[in-house]
Order: C-alpha cells, then structure tokens, then sequence
C-alpha cells in the first residue's frame, strides 16, 4: 500500500476546515450540562436562533402530534420534551448535515453514515440505561460522534491513487493507518479535543474500535464499540469493508451482555431510530 504525503499536522489542518458546532447548539448544550440549568435559561438561548427555534417548535409539536393545543413557545416544548430529549435532538440535528452527506471516499451513499451513527447514539444509550451507568447522553453522544474522523479522511481517500481493488482485503482503518499513518478514530479524538467536547467523549471516539486499549471511561468505550461494530455487522452504514472490524468478545462481557442482549438491543435501536427519523426528518 502506498503511503501518501500527509503529516499529522497537515490532517489536523484539514480536519480544522469543518465546520465548528453551531454557536446557538454549543450554548444550549453546555447550558443543559451545567447544573444551573433551567428552562427559561436554556429558551433565551435557543431563541437566540431563528434556525433552532424552529426546530424545537417543530419537534415539540411533532412528538405531541394530535394535541389539543400547539405548542408555540419554546419554553413550552422543553418543558413537553424534556432536558434529556431536546439534548439529543439539538446535537443529533447540529451534526446531520456533516453526517448526513455522502462519502464516496469509503462507499457511503448519502444518509448512510448519519444512520449509522444515529443507530450507535441510540443503542450506546440504550445500553447506558439499561445498565444503570448514568452517562446516558454521553454515550448517545460518543456513538454519533464516533467516525467523525471520516469526514476528514474521505476526501483524502478520494483524491488519493489507493488501488481500488485492495478495498475489499483490509478495512479502512488498516488502510487509514497505512496511508495517513493514523486512522479515523485517533483523528476522530483529535477533532473532539479541538472542539473542546468533553474528555470521555474523546476517549471513546479513540478508542472505538479497540476497547482494550483504553485505560478511562472503558464501560463508555466498551458501550461504543459493541453497538458500533453490530451496525457494521448488520450492513447499516458501511462500505465495503463492513465485515472486517471484528467484535471485541471482552468488550462485550464487561458491559455483563450476552450474544442475545445484543440481538435484543439492535432491534430495539431499529424500532428507536425510525422514529427518530421521523422526528428530525432531514431528507
Ligand atoms: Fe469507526
């Protein structure tokens, strides 16, 4: 394989040219994490924002479609949605436009790596709850944000002279390591970290493939991977390389699940994604 002409630098330049979190989303998240946080604090912010505005307004009154009264206020829909739910949502909708796109640098159609993702926040979530291990929005966090660093390689990989035909034979993250010298989950890291998202959810974007090598968070990063590597497995959001990022067994039994957990949860993250695809409705 051909090594190319990239130095870490000139990748982390690359990867500062996507574009931040949108300030109105950043404030809103950071408010609803602080404990000072209240209702009428976090709609002044929202407010802000013509664009999140609307969004909130429509999704308050699509989740309580068939109501008697609409919702008109902001405040009124966090109060209807929740702290927790409004959280997902603002994030989930800050990053679809970068996750929703299509990357024929590693054979995503459009949507597919936004399913992907949305289905890893979902099932990360899930496993949080179900476990009782109160980093339920971390965990949907780190599992949408987990191949962010695709977004950068994906050009690369485009204008690069890769043979083709070695596609099928290594996955992407041998072939990333083999061309740029790291792969998406270190850079992954590395845009959280610039982004100044929080320390664990930089850890389990690191990590993401190789639980075993992560020293902090390692039920988040156990969480993660499980959920990642099943959605890979199962064809949602991947290119050709979907069968060649194996499931970490240890991984597995740390977070106490079986096979048949596993199997259970991906279908409740089918039943959940839909429906949060209706929610957000980007397409
Ligand atoms: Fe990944």
């Amino acid at each position: 394989m051909k090594m190319m002409r990239y130095s870490l630098d000139q990748l982390i330049k690359e990867a500062d040219k996507l574009p931040p979190i949108p300030q109105a989303a950043q404030k809103a998240l950071a408010l609803i994490r602080s404990p000072e946080s209240s209702a009428s604090a976090l709609s002044r912010v929202i407010e802000m924002d013509q664009v999140l505005t609307t969004q909130v307004l429509r999704w308050a009154n699509s989740a309580y479609y068939g109501m008697e009264n609409r919702i008109s206020t902001v405040q009124q829909a966090i109060v209807v949605l929740g702290l927790e739910i409004i959280q997902e949502l603002i994030m989930t909708y800050s990053f679809s436009d970068r996750l929703y796109k299509p990357l024929p640098g590693y054979e995503l159609q459009r949507g597919e790596l936004w399913q992907h993702a949305l289905g890893t926040a979902i099932g990360a979530k899930l496993i949080s709850k179900k476990l009782h291990l109160k980093i339920d929005e971390d965990a949907y966090f780190a599992g949408l944000l987990c191949d962010i660093g695709k977004l950068v390689f994906e050009k690369l990989l485009r204008e690069s002279e890769i043979n083709r035909s070695e596609w099928g034979q290594h996955s992407f993250l041998e072939l990333e390591r083999n061309s740029f010298g790291i792969d998406h989950a270190m850079l992954g890291a590395e845009i959280a970290r610039r982004w100044q998202l929080p320390e664990n959810l930089v850890t389990a974007i690191a990590h993401h493939h190789e639980p075993q090598s992560a020293e902090n968070h390692v039920l988040l990063v156990a969480a993660v991977h499980v959920v990642d590597v099943s959605m890979m497995t199962l064809g949602v959001g991947i290119g050709i390389d979907g069968l060649q990022y194996p499931l970490d067994n240890a991984a597995l039994n740390r977070l106490g699940m079986t096979f048949e957990d596993l199997f259970h949860l991906i279908e409740q993250v089918a039943e959940q994604c839909a429906k949060a695809k209706e929610m957000i409705s980007i397409v």
